[in-house]
C-alpha cells in the first residue's frame, strides 16, 4: 500500500522499517531493485476506509495509534515517477469499482498507461470496509453479492469506454489539413444502465494497452465468477499448496465455462519470504520482526478483514475449538499446515502473532535453500503461475530475496532472467504469448473494441 504499512504493524519502529511512504525516492528506489530482480511488477493494495474494528465498533484508535494502514495515501499518484525511473516493470494499482466512477476511472488509468508505456495494471476491487461506505457518501455497504452484479455493469462501462469509443487510428495529428483528431473516428457510447449513466467518448486516446491489464481476488462464488470472466490475473487465497490446488484447479474449469482458455489467467499465491544467509540467521531475523509487531494493530486489521472483534474474547479462548467461525476457520487451516500444532493451545496472542506479518497468507523463512526448496513445492504442488510477494519491512525483505535467494534460484534455472519484451507492455510481459500488449480475442471487452477497418 501507498501507507505507513500494509500487513506489518508496529515494523516501522525498527530502523529498516518502512521508509516514508511521501518520499517519492523511497518508491523511485524500490522500483528500481524490484526491476533489476526481474519482478515482474508491483502490486499496490488499497482501501479507502480506517480499520475500525477493534476494542468497539467505528473505534479508529486502535489503527491511528498503530499505524495499521493509516495514512493511506492515493496509489496511483506515484506510479509515474517509478514509471519513469524504469523500463519494463509493470504496475498493479488497485481501485474500487464499489465507490469509483466508470468515466474518471478510464481517464486515469488511460492516463496512467500512457504514460507508463503500457505497464499499467488494474486490481478490481468491491471493498470490504464498511468505514469506505461511510466516506463515499452511503450509509452503510451495499450487500456483497450486489457489489458484484454492480462491479459488471461498471466493466461493461469502462470496456466501451477503452476499446470502443476511440478508433486507433482517430488521432492523426495532420499539420497540413489541421486535423488533430479525426471526429468520425471518435464516438459517444451512451451507456444506460441500472446503476450507471455515461454519454463519453473517453477523455484520453487509444493507450498502448487500451484496457489496462486485469488482476483481481474474488474468491467468494460471486466473486469467482467475476474474476473467471475478468480477470487475467488472480491473486489465491489459501496457506498450503495442496489448498491452492483445489483452487487453481476450480478457478481454471471456470475460465473455460466462461469461453476462455484454461491458462488464459495468470495465478498466484500470496507470499512471505523471511531470508538470509542460513536458516539460523533467517529464524532470528523473523523473531526479531516478531518481537517489533504491534499486536493491537494485527488484530485491528484482523477486525477489518473478518468483522470479528478480538477485544470482545478472553485472552485464553483456545480459537481451536471456539470463537467466531472466521477465526476457527484461520486455525483449522494453520493447524493443519504446522505438524503437531494440534496439540497447542490456540490464544489470541498465537493468532495475532501467526497474522503479524503476511496477514492470512502463507511465508517462508530460511536460508536459500530452504525457501528456494519451498517455493519450487508450492510451483509443482499447487500448479500456479508465480508469487505476490509481500512483505515485513521495505524495502529490506525485497533487497534479502534479490541478495540471498535470487541466485539460488537461477542456480536452479527456476528463475526468469529477462523481461519478455523489454520496454514492453504488462500484458505481453504477464501473459509471455507474444500476442501483443492488447486484450486477448476471447476476453469479453476484446468485443468492444473499435479497430482500424483493414485489422478489424
Ligand atoms: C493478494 C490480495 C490482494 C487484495 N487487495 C485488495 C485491495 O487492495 N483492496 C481491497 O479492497 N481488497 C483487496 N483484496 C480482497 C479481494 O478483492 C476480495 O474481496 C477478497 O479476496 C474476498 O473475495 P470476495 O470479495 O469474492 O469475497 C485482496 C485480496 C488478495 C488475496
Amino acid at each position: 500500500m501507498n501507507a505507513s504499512t500494509h500487513m506489518s504493524p508496529g515494523l516501522w519502529r525498527l530502523p529498516n522499517g518502512q521508509a516514508s511512504n511521501n518520499d517519492l525516492s523511497y518508491w523511485v528506489e524500490l522500483a528500481k531493485l524490484l526491476e533489476s530482480g526481474n519482478f515482474d511488477g508491483i502490486f499496490i493494495a488499497d482501501t479507502l476506509g480506517l480499520y475500525d474494528l477493534y476494542k468497539g465498533p467505528e473505534n479508529i484508535g486502535p489503527a491511528l495509534q498503530s499505524g495499521a494502514q493509516v495514512p493511506y495515501s492515493d496509489p496511483s499518484v506515484i506510479i509515474s515517477a517509478m514509471a519513469y525511473a524504469t523500463q519494463s516493470i509493470a504496475f498493479g494499482v488497485t481501485a474500487s469499482v464499489t465507490y469509483e466512477n466508470p468515466f474518471i476511472l478510464a481517464r486515469r488509468y488511460s492516463t496512467l498507461d500512457h504514460v507508463t508505456r503500457g505497464r499499467i495494471g488494474w486490481n478490481v476491487v468491491t471493498s470490504h470496509l464498511a468505514s469506505a461506505a461511510r466516506n463515499c457518501g452511503l450509509k452503510e455497504e451495499i450487500p456483497h453479492d450486489e457489489r458484484y452484479v454492480r462491479a459488471e455493469e461498471f466493466m461493461d462501462a469502462v470496456y466501451k469506454l477503452w476499446e470502443g469509443s476511440w478508433r486507433d487510428d482517430a488521432l492523426v495529428r495532420d499539420a497540413k489539413r489541421g486535423v488533430y483528431i479525426e471526429p468520425d473516428r471518435v464516438r459517444a457510447i451512451n451507456h444506460e444502465g441500472k446503476y450507471f449513466s455515461v454519454a463519453g467518448p473517453n477523455a484520453v486516446d487509444p493507450t498502448p494497452q487500451r484496457t489496462p491489464f486485469l488482476f483481481q481476488a474474488g474468491a467468494s462464488s460471486a466473486g469467482k465468477l467475476f474474476a473467471t470472466k475478468h480477470a487475467e490475473v488472480m491473486f489465491l487465497p489459501g496457506m498450503s499448496p495442496e489448498n491452492v490446488r483445489k483452487i487453481a484447479d476450480d478457478i481454471r474449469h471456470q475460465a473455460t465455462l466462461q469461453g476462455r482458455d484454461r491458462d488464459s489467467i495468470k495465478l498466484l499465491a500470496g507470499m512471505l519470504v523471511i531470508v538470509d544467509e542460513t536458516d539460523e540467521k533467517a529464524q532470528q531475523k523473523y523473531n526479531d520482526f516478531l518481537e517489533a509487531s504491534d499486536l493491537d494493530g494485527v488484530a485491528t486489521l484482523l477486525g477489518g478483514w473478518t468483522g470479528v472483534d478480538l477485544s470482545a474474547l478472553a485472552d485464553d479462548e483456545d480459537f481451536h475449538f471456539t470463537g467466531p467461525g472466521a477465526v476457527q476457520s484461520l486455525v483449522k487451516t494453520w493447524s493443519a499446515t504446522v505438524p503437531g500444532s494440534d496439540n497447542v493451545k490456540w490464544t489470541k496472542r498465537r493468532v495475532l502473532q501467526e497474522l503479524a506479518m503476511a496477514g492470512a497468507h502463507p511465508r517462508v523463512v530460511g536460508g536459500p535453500q530452504t525457501v528456494a526448496d519451498q517455493l519450487q513445492r508450492w510451483i509443482e504442488v499447487a500448479d500456479i503461475d508465480g508469487f505476490n510477494f509481500s512483505h515485513a519491512v521495505s524495502p529490506g525483505t525485497f533487497e534479502d530475496m534479490v541478495k540471498y535467494l535470487w541466485p539460488e534460484l537461477r542456480r536452479r534455472g527456476v528463475i526468469k532472467e529477462e523481461y519478455k519484451v523489454v520496454g514492453g507492455a504488462a500484458r505481453e510481459n504477464y501473459l509471455e504469448d507474444g500476442l501483443g500488449p492488447r486484450l486477448r480475442r476471447n476476453h469479453p471487452g476484446a468485443a468492444y473494441t473499435w479497430r482500424k477497418p483493414e485489422e478489424a
